[in-house]
């Protein structure tokens, strides 16, 4: 099958944007119909060669997205055709097929993920698919593959957030703002955005953040204690992977405190220096990976909050943007425009 797709083939260059070729379904894969997608800070990450050199170039991208189900490879029992799922990078039930390749005129071999969204079809392994209602938001359906995944986990999986827990939020973008959320949902306070851009602190505010914090020129962790009180807050949790922000987190947070670095560090960026010995006292830092959600319990458990009116995006997604403009949606969000999700529509939205 043929259909277009964005194509990372060198790093911190834009993607292509060219039509692709799928070959016949393998055990486990599922092809699918991409209808909206997320971008994520893991992608700018990837596109910037944060993790180092890319030994899979030329490749597709994308990890967050709502979709319908087209066919089922061999094997497959989870999900049939003209089911709405949501694509998620976290392993979730059924099978792993084989990551998908592709060909393209230009490219006669691209690689692929377990999972990848940013094109108007692909080949997706059973395992990264969730089944969600045929009618179901499909904006959110997409923030469901990672950022409120993700969000939801690194408090309810890492931080083990509690009723009344103070908690500092370091990076209010996609994640940031879920986890803002999330956090006014479980209770906690009081609740500290930080984020270098005004916008996207004045959306954190109306996520639930009781005091933001720009970080430019100022000493953060005075401004916390600040607001926390000498102790300092129960939870952080660091959103940008850079190691001023991780050793500012793990300073501004209590003796017994929790610190959860969600953020992805670039390994030529310096890295963090910090004193140990809180650790000993059960001081906490740890990283997570994907909060631990589960997508087949945790995906569930989002619709029924959103369809209950309780989960709310309206702002959070920032603007929507075709498969054409992908590079400008990532622009958008590396230069900090986007104040929180940009979402790419592959196929017709009324309001794209
Ligand atoms: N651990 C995981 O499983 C997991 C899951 C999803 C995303 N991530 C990672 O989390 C990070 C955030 O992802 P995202 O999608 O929310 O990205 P994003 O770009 O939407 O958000 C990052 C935010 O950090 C802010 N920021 C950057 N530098 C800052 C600074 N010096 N001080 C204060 N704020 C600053 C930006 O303005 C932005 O609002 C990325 O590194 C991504 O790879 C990790
Ligand atoms: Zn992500």
């Amino acid at each position: 099958m043929k259909f277009r797709a964005a194509i990372l083939t060198e790093l911190k260059q834009p993607l292509v944007i060219e039509e692709i070729e799928s070959g016949p379904l393998r055990f486990g894969q599922v092809l699918v119909k991409i209808h909206c997608s997320g971008i994520c800070g893991a992608q700018i990450n990837e596109i910037e060669g944060a993790k180092g050199p890319d030994k899979f170039l030329p490749h597709l991208l994308g990890h967050e997205a709502t979709a319908t189900v087209q066919e089922v490879g061999e094997g497959v029992t989870s999900v049939k055709p003209g089911d709405r799922v949501v694509c998620h990078w976290r392993k979730g039930v059924g099978l792993q097929g084989p990551a998908a390749t592709y060909t393209s005129k230009r490219f006669p071999h691209i690689n692929s993920g377990w999972v990848t969204t940013f094109s108007e079809y692909s080949v997706v392994s059973e395992n990264r698919l969730t089944r969600i209602p045929p009618d179901f938001d499909a904006e959110a359906g997409a923030l469901f593959g990672c950022a409120a995944t993700t969000a939801m986990g690194v408090l309810n999986n890492n931080a083990k957030l509690g009723i009344g827990e103070s908690i500092v939020i370091l990076g209010t973008g996609g994640v940031g703002l879920n986890l803002v959320q999330f956090a006014a949902m479980a209770g906690a306070h009081p609740i500290i955005g930080v984020d270098l851009h005004d916008h996207k602190l004045e959306l954190a505010r109306k996520f639930g953040a009781t005091h933001t914090i720009n970080s430019r020129g100022i000493n953060l962790v005075e401004e916390v204690r600040k607001i926390v009180g000498a102790a300092g807050a129960d939870v952080a949790i660091e959103n940008t992977g850079l190691a001023d922000l991780i050793e500012q987190a793990y300073e501004m947070t209590a003796a017994q405190g929790r610190v959860i670095l969600v953020g992805v560090p670039a390994k030529s960026a310096r890295h963090p220096s910090i004193y140990t010995l809180p650790l000993h006292f059960q001081k906490v830092l740890t990283g997570s990976e994907g909060g631990g959600c589960r997508p087949e319990v945790d995906i569930p458990k989002l619709v029924r909050l959103h369809q209950a009116g309780r989960l709310k995006f309206d702002g959070l997604v920032s603007k929507r943007y075709r498969l054409d403009d992908i590079n400008e949606a990532i622009a958008d969000l590396k230069q900090g425009r986007a104040a929180g999700r940009c979402i790419v529509w592959m196929d017709e939205s009324p309001s794209a």
